[in-house]
């Protein structure tokens, strides 16, 4: 397929012709229905970029053909699971982690010689990570009685667009799932059944950045890291060298967060001190 062909595939459901809306349903189907994934966060534009990506790899020049291409190639039912989940993230995501950094957030503002936290969500999609920690961190200082702590997250990613959707602000009710009610009331407005707004509150706590983990330097005087979802797209050798500039990025005593299935080693396993190995919780230590 050339240059040309892949131009040819439309980008939107408007620019469709009635058998690539007939084959892209049954695309948007079996993405539901096999690879059980919910579509219904997706906006279409979305989900036609990434078969996209698919169709050139497998050098398809219609929905048509790709829907067959993966009826009859078992091994890409993967590669586009893969390719459609690379952004998935929720509000909160593995709940017992977030109990953790409640817990961690709560001991550093407590703390009354300290006036500042940085925090560093590294890989932060569209924004849900950043600004669920914003949340918790708003929250510590209305209980600790600190409303001038001068608290600031920045969430970086490699994705231009993801980055545009956080800052926006506006996610599916879907994404807030693992959130109380009584904290979607206080930092979210409701727009309509389906989506919520963060408040600005929250919003002034976070700043977004474009940011390569793997070419670009680290940022620098963070308290706590957060590298959770992403280094399972890179090699051992790449995320060997990743966690050192994460010990790099923090402050003694910061905290570094990977995510669930994610596990600390090479150089930096002797450097960093494990504070709790079941949700991959690991401190720079005090000099
Ligand atoms: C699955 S999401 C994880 C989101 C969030 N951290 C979470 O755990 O819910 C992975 C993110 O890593 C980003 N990413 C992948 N490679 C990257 C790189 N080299 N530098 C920065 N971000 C990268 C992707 O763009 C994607 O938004």
């Amino acid at each position: 397929m050339g240059i040309s062909d892949i131009n040819k595939i439309p980008e939107t459901v408007e620019q469709m012709s009635s058998i690539d809306k007939l084959y892209y349903k049954r695309l948007l189907q079996y993405i539901k229905t096999t690879l059980k994934i919910d579509v219904t966060q997706y906006k279409d534009n979305y989900i036609i970029r990434r078969l996209k990506v698919r169709m050139k790899a497998t050098k398809c020049s219609s929905f048509k053909e790709y829907y067959e291409y993966l009826r009859t190639h078992p091994e890409e039912k993967e590669k586009l699971e893969e390719t459609l989940t690379v952004n998935v993230t929720e509000f909160w995501r593995d709940i017992t982690v977030y109990k953790e950094l409640m817990k961690i957030i709560d001991n550093f503002i407590k703390d009354k010689s300290r006036r500042k936290l940085r925090v560093w969500s590294a890989g932060c999609s569209s924004g849900e990570e950043p600004y669920g920690v914003a949340i918790i961190i708003l929250e510590s200082m209305k209980k600790n009685n600190r409303k001038m702590f001068d608290a600031k997250i920045t969430g970086t990613d490699i994705d231009k667009e993801v980055l545009n959707k956080a800052r926006r602000g506006v996610y599916h009710i879907k994404q807030l799932r693992n959130l109380p009610a009584n904290i979607i009331q206080k930092y979210f407005t409701k727009l309509n059944d389906e989506e919520y707004m963060i408040k600005p509150e929250v919003k002034r706590l976070v700043t977004f950045k474009i940011h390569d983990l793997i070419k670009d330097p680290p940022l620098k005087n963070m308290d706590i890291v957060m590298c959770r979802n992403v280094i399972i797209y890179f090699d051992k050798k790449t995320q060997a060298e990743l966690f050192l500039k994460f010990y790099e990025a923090l402050n003694p005593g910061g905290f570094l967060i990977l995510g669930k299935t994610e596990i600390l080693h090479g150089k930096a396993k002797e450097l960093f001190k494990t504070y709790n190995a079941r949700e991959r919780i690991y401190q720079k230590p005090l000099e």
